[in-house]
């Protein structure tokens, strides 16, 4: 099943904030839509979020009934806009800075349809692309999975959050049929439960052995010596190799080093940004208090209760073993080897 598709003029989105309960997609016309599918998290997870926000641009483009002197000025507005959907995951920003330069490179085309044309030719690119780098993400990774493996992912890393296939999900695929006999823990990841919403549903969904914790029980399993390897996700990779995953991913790492498990992170080359000297710099996401409260619209907790909830966390690249993307693995030193993998073609 795929979280997005292009159909014409119209994006289909499996709303993902219904999953598993309902598998239910709705079509979106306008870049607005797809904005607010991202921000409502109808579409979610970083090469997922790039993908449909460069699919938005090209609804906004192909809704445009203006001069062509006008449509430069009318683009950065649905630029604008998409770009304010989600802060951390780079992916975002990435992906509407690719569909800007094609933009920018076409405008002599002087053809309003032609531009159209390479557009929606672009964004198909970019979600090509994604499909490409997971599968290649899943060959690198398969090298570091024991052929018999107690393996531990957070949040969701799969055909849900990105164009097909997965990141850390893709390895696990991968080492699943290339015939490996592996066992997986998704934790729960309060407070949207990707891990045991889709997570474990895609696992179940491809018959991949899945067990479902809560997440504070992944350090009692690391003590019992249950886990061989952690494998996450990203939203975005500073140059000094720190990591913005989902929120709870620090206590992961946290717990994977003091237990001697390797910990790893899956993720495109698209999800590192080179700009940022470290994780400090990475913006967090905070999100409403209404995902803590309720599950699912049922009340969890005193509706009165101060809530804090950020979406992501930084685990610092000291508890990394490796750096799983489509151009292969990268370990220690990061600030020089991420920059190694950046320019390699
Ligand atoms: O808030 P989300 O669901 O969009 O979070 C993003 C994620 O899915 C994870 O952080 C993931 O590990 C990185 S995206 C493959």
């Amino acid at each position: 099943m795929k979280a997005i598709q292009l159909l014409g003029d119209a994006l289909i989105i499996l709303d993902q904030t219904k999953l598993p309960l309902e598998i239910s997609s709705r079509t979106v016309r306008t870049y607005e839509e797809v904005a607010s599918a991202i921000r409502q998290m109808e579409v979610r997870g970083a090469p997922l979020i790039g993908a449909a926000a460069a699919y938005g641009y090209v609804l906004g483009a192909l809704a445009y009934q203006g001069e062509l002197a006008e449509f430069d000025s009318y683009m950065q507005q649905i630029q604008e806009t998409l770009v304010q959907t989600r802060p951390t995951a780079i992916n975002l920003f990435w992906a509407l800075r690719r569909m800007e330069d094609c933009l920018r490179e076409n405008m002599r085309l002087e053809d309003i349809a032609a531009i159209q044309t390479r557009l929606m030719a672009e964004a198909d690119k970019i979600a090509a692309e994604d499909v490409q780098a997971n599968y290649a993400i899943g060959e690198h990774g398969n090298e570091v999975i024991p052929k018999n493996a107690n393996i531990l992912t957070y949040c969701n890393t799969g055909n849900l959050a990105t164009v097909e296939y997965g990141t850390a999900l893709g390895v696990i695929r991968k080492a699943f049929s290339s015939g490996k006999t592996i066992h997986i823990f998704a934790c729960e990841t309060r407070p949207f439960l990707q891990g045991a919403r889709l997570t474990a549903w895609e696992l179940m969904e491809d018959q991949i052995p899945v067990t479902l914790i809560a997440d504070n029980m992944a350090g009692f399993l690391m003590q019992k010596n249950k886990i061989d390897l952690v494998i996450v996700g990203a939203d975005r990779i500073a140059a000094n190799g720190d990591v913005a995953n989902k929120i709870g991913t620090y206590s992961l790492a946290v717990l994977a080093q003091a237990h001697n498990v390797p910990f790893y992170v899956a993720a495109p080359t698209a999800t590192i940004d080179l700009k940022l000297t470290g994780g400090q710099e990475i913006p967090i996401e905070e999100r409403s208090a209404k995902e803590i409260l309720e599950v699912f619209g049922v009340p969890v907790a005193s509706p009165e209760v101060p809530v804090y909830n950020p979406a992501f966390d930084v685990t610092p690249a000291k508890y990394i073993s490796g750096i799983i993307t489509e151009k292969g693995i990268v370990t220690a030193p990061y600030a020089v080897n991420l920059l190694k993998v950046m320019v390699r073609s």
